[in-house]
């Protein structure tokens, strides 16, 4: 089993859409049995609430169900249950890596790194309109697939 956890400031507008778009995209490659897939926030504010509404709406024109999800901190455990953990951007790094136990054993990266658009951040959209979440959309959908493409390679003969 591999284990991923994306995580972001407030676990509701970012992670749980790379949580939802991640999972579907696993599903399809018939991964879903291989892998446990989370998301997290850096900051309590909004903990045991659903994702934004903008983002459920986005999941939604994409057939993709996140209204279910709740917002969560990130805890100690999180850096010895995950394989790996995700920021969204490089504030959420910075955070993560302050805040790993020395025991911590999960690879910290940054979640665009595995996208190739030469961005390192998922701008957060909460302060902004709808287009910001359909840009952060398309980028959680590259970087998902790069990263499913980098844990489960497939065996291209030609
Ligand atoms: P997220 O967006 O980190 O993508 O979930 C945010 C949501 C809420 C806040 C900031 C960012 N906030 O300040 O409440």
């Amino acid at each position: 089993m591999t284990s991923v956890l994306f995580v972001c400031l407030g676990n509701i507008c970012r992670s749980p859409l790379a949580e939802g778009v991640f999972r579907d995209l696993a599903q399809k490659r018939r991964l879903s049995d291989k892998l446990e897939i989370e998301s997290a926030g850096t900051g309590a504010w909004h903990v045991g609430n659903p994702p934004d509404p903008r983002s459920i709406e986005i999941a939604n024109e994409h057939g993709i169900d996140i209204s279910q999800q709740q917002a969560r901190r990130i805890t100690e455990a999180d850096f010895s249950q995950f394989d790996f953990i995700f920021a969204m951007d490089q504030d959420n790094l910075r955070h993560l890596s302050a805040h790993r136990p020395p025991d911590g054993t999960a690879t910290l990266s940054l979640f665009l790194d595995y996208a190739g658009l030469g961005q390192k951040d998922v701008p957060d959209p909460y302060y902004g309109g709808t287009d910001g979440f359909q840009r952060v959309y398309g980028m959680i959908e590259t970087a998902s697939s790069g990263i499913l493409d980098r844990l489960f390679p497939v065996n291209d003969p030609s």
